[in-house]
């Protein structure tokens, strides 16, 4: 199956629209040979009667079935209305060959951000379960699940990325298309490839990069995917399905990391002192060899919360490294910060692993950044002889679950395209309060819930993670703060031969 993927022509008049690049892009759609045709939204850069006139030449120009998804810019002035009028529905199922195509608009008017509301995820799921068996699963979708690099900053998002990000791994869908960031990217995660087109025909291109369009072709287990500049440069990537496997020798356990995150210790009712006890009494006896403290170690940067927050902390024989939050170093909390837990960036390792901290967090703010500065250096701290390479900070890199998306890592994209390139093998961060975990390309990304705060979201309750690497595999669980219960969360192959030079 060959599937032309087009996103953000941004059709219209004036300088946001570059028609020498739209005829280039028009002629593949009408000349190529191709099963499918799908345009990711943004067809139009205004939303108007006129701009949705010229885009349906699109559609008739081939016989091909072309699949139209609404984006942000065509939600501008009533444009969903001229959508259904010019172009077609602005969700649906649709069957090509081997592939079911659940197309479905994340824009509403107005709003440069994403939503896909209750009824349409509803929607989404049910059609999921209808063509399970189907052999080639594919969402298309205008805004980004996953943060894309080169981006600039991580904003615009799908508020409920989190939530479409578990259904989508859950279903084991194939592939997830997306355009409206204007930069092309392509993940593996777990079984899913996330592509992501660059813009077709705007003159809003990033980084000097020019317009570019995603070529796909599925053939058995193989997805290959071809990103196409309009200057004739071709990028080309191969994604093999990964075989579901049950592990029964993991070898050697090597190394056990327990993670944690938002203690929000204090002696006011937010601090959930029993769980607390619980859980830190629970960690002595998993008898780790280290403990990360994901950030929001205190409840305020105040002096009495540091002050409780050591005395309840200093009494572990196990290492604990800590990163902070934005209320970690709020107040007198950036002074208090490196005077009772240490430096900012802290660093574990012994002769196979290492684990680096990076600080995400900023004064007054739930909004985090790491920084190109920091990247460049954490790239450099990263080059060292380890077989195991674990990047810790607060803040989420992957969106989380039942809580909103709101991009609150500024550069996630720039952050999580280097660590999969440097073939990190963990990443942890604790924010949101809720546990998740899934694989990036090479990379386990895994985040921590509140380990003893009333503020926390999974049904499991407060928990940890335990984090166990064996000699093939690593295996995180989460476990309940106050009972000590534990799940699966996830078993991964360690990466073989990694080449981290
Ligand atoms: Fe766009
Ligand atoms: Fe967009």
């Amino acid at each position: 199956m060959r599937i032309l993927h087009i996103s953000d022509t941004h059709i219209g008049v004036g300088s946001a629209f570059n028609s020498e690049a739209f005829e280039h892009v028009f002629k593949e759609v009408k000349d190529g040979v191709y099963d499918l045709v799908i345009h990711s939204g943004d067809i139009t850069q205004g939303g108007r009667t006129q701009e949705f006139k010229k885009a349906r030449e699109i559609l008739s120009c081939t016989e091909t079935p072309c699949i139209m998804l609404p984006g942000n810019h065509d939600a501008r002035s009533g444009g969903l209305f001229l959508f259904e009028k010019y172009i077609g529905p602005l969700n649906g199922v649709r069957e090509v060959g081997d592939a079911v195509i659940i197309y479905v608009n994340s824009a509403f008017e107005d709003s440069d951000q994403g939503r896909v509301g209750m009824v349409k995820f509803n929607m989404m799921r049910d059609a999921l379960n209808k063509y399970g068996e189907k052999p080639i699963k594919i969402l298309a979708i205008h805004h980004h699940i996953i943060p894309i690099p080169m981006a600039g900053r991580e904003r615009n998002v799908l508020y409920n990325a989190g939530d479409i990000l578990e259904l989508i791994l859950k279903e084991d869908l194939d592939l997830v298309l997306s355009g409206h960031r204007h930069y092309p990217n392509i993940y593996q995660i777990e079984n899913t490839v996330f592509i992501n087109a660059g813009t077709a025909s705007a003159t809003k291109t990033r980084y000097g990069d020019i317009n570019s369009y995603n070529v796909i072709e599925i053939k058995d287990k193989e997805r290959k995917v071809k990103t196409l500049r309009i200057d004739g440069k071709v990028q080309q990537y191969s994604f093999a399905k990964r075989k579901r496997r049950i592990f029964s020798d993991f070898g050697k356990r090597e190394f056990r990391a327990i993670q944690v995150a938002n203690t929000l210790i204090s002696d006011s009712r937010p601090f959930l002192k029993r769980n607390f006890t619980n859980a830190m009494a629970t960690i002595e006896e998993l008898k780790p060899d280290l403990l990360v403290h994901c950030g929001g170690i205190v409840r305020e940067g105040i002096a009495g919360d540091y002050d409780y927050a050591l005395s309840l902390l200093s009494e572990f024989d196990f290492p604990i490294l800590y990163t902070p939050a934005g209320r970690d170093i709020n107040y007198l909390g950036y002074y208090l910060f490196p005077t009772y837990f240490g430096l900012i960036d802290q660093r574990f390792s012994n002769e196979t692993i290492l684990f680096q901290g990076i600080s995400s967090a900023q004064y007054d703010s739930q909004e985090g950044i790491v920084g190109p500065s920091q990247r460049k250096a954490l790239l450099e701290k990263l080059q060292s002889p380890e077989d195991i390479k674990a990047v810790f900070l607060h803040h989420n890199v992957l969106p989380i679950p039942h809580s909103r998306e709101k991009g609150l890592l500024e550069d996630s994209g720039d952050l999580l395209r280097d660590l999969a390139n440097a073939r990190v093998d963990l990443i942890l961060t604790g924010t949101s309060s809720h546990p998740f975990a899934a694989q990036v390309e090479d990379s386990i990304v895994v985040n921590a819930n509140s380990l003893s705060s009333i503020y926390q979201r999974s049904v499991f309750g407060n928990s940890f993670n335990i984090i166990d690497i064996y000699e093939g595999a690593i295996a995180v669980f989460e476990v309940n703060s106050l009972w000590g219960r534990q799940r699966l969360l996830g078993i991964w192959e360690r990466n073989k031969n990694t080449d981290h030079s």
